[in-house]
């Protein structure tokens, strides 16, 4: 009985009555069945498949073991204060990640897209930062006379330049050139993660290698030879605010410092996130109550059609 019904409803659906013959000729079919194939193609075709797949296997198998970055550590993801979505950067860290930067970091690096000014209300105060900017001798002019003269620095002035040009700075560092750091967290895969166990990373190179003068073993480093000396470590400097300066405390206040530098914007940002989800949450409930309400007159009224006779 069921099977009956099922025959009848499909050759309803098809269009046609039950039991009648198809109305439109079929089309001439092509046959491409392999069966249909000579000994000798069918022998062929299946080799030539094999060999396909066996080849795009290997190809894989290659592509996947000669990862140059399978060479090198990858770093760990820290738990940073600011990594949360609604998290603001810790800016007492940042202030002493500038100190860290001031006093060790801009003996090599530059960080040319930053001026004093930049420092005013995220770590320091602009009396402060304006303090901080007269410690140094800029390079102005030319005056009246057509005489380049020096002038205590300004809240306008970028910060200065450890070297004045990259000859200068690859010559001072045996033939590395120290990057610059301004946005340097947002220029390495990993970000702080990574520059974080760059600076804390460094170790014995394994045994049977040895490093050529000048250079030294860092396994996060692109080809684990780096020609930074390693830069940090316990008690490299004193903080001003009394913070305990060991090394992975230094190397978090730097990072969060160089963060701060690629991405000025990061507290906006996350303030801007968190006021546009809660407007749009409230806009989509009020659409949605307006749009009830405004269809409720059609919705609620009855509609019935004559079936046509
Ligand atoms: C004595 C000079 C010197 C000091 C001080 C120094 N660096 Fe470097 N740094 C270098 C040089 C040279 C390189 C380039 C290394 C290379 O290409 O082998 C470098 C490279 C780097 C890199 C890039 C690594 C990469 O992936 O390319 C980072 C990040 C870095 N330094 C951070 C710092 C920080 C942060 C400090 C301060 C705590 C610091 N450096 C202090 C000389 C220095």
């Amino acid at each position: 009985m069921a099977a009956a019904c099922l025959v009848l409803r499909r050759s309803l659906r098809a269009g046609q009555l039950l039991g009648s013959k198809p109305a439109w000729p079929q089309p001439p079919q092509a046959n491409m069945s392999f069966a249909t194939l000579s000994r000798g193609r069918r022998l062929a075709l299946s080799t030539l498949g094999v060999v396909i797949a066996g080849g795009a296997g290997l190809a894989l198998a290659l592509h996947r073991s000669v990862k140059a970055s399978d060479l090198e550590l990858h770093p760990p993801h820290y738990p940073w204060s600011h990594s949360g979505f609604l998290s603001s950067l810790d800016h007492a860290s940042v202030r002493r990640g500038y100190q860290v930067y001031k006093q060790v970091c801009a003996a090599c690096h530059s960080m040319d897209y930053l001026a004093f000014r930049n420092l005013v209300g995220v770590s320091h105060t602009e009396a402060e930062a304006k303090a901080l900017a007269e410690e140094f001798e800029i390079l102005d002019g030319p005056d009246d006379n057509g005489e380049m003269f020096t002038r205590p620095g300004k809240l306008s002035d970028r910060f200065p330049k450890p070297y004045p040009n990259p000859e200068a700075a690859r010559a001072s560092n045996n033939g590395a050139l120290p990057p610059d750091l301004s946005y340097i967290a947002n220029a390495r895969h990993g970000g702080e993660d990574y520059i974080f166990s760059l600076l804390t990373g460094y170790c014995d190179p394994p045994a049977g290698v040895t490093m050529r003068e000048g250079l030294y073993f860092n396994p996060y480093f692109l080809g684990q030879a780096i020609a930074m000396a390693p830069p940090i470590y316990d008690e490299v400097l004193e903080y001003d605010d009394g913070t305990p300066a060991t090394m992975s405390q230094v190397a978090k206040d730097v990072c969060t410092f160089l963060r701060w530098a690629s991405e000025p914007e990061h507290d906006d940002r996350k303030r801007m996130g968190l006021k546009i989800v809660l407007m749009t949450t409230f806009l989509t409930a009020v659409i949605f109550y307006m749009k009830k309400h405004r269809w409720s007159v059609l919705k609620s009224r009855k509609i019935a059609y004559k079936p046509p006779q």
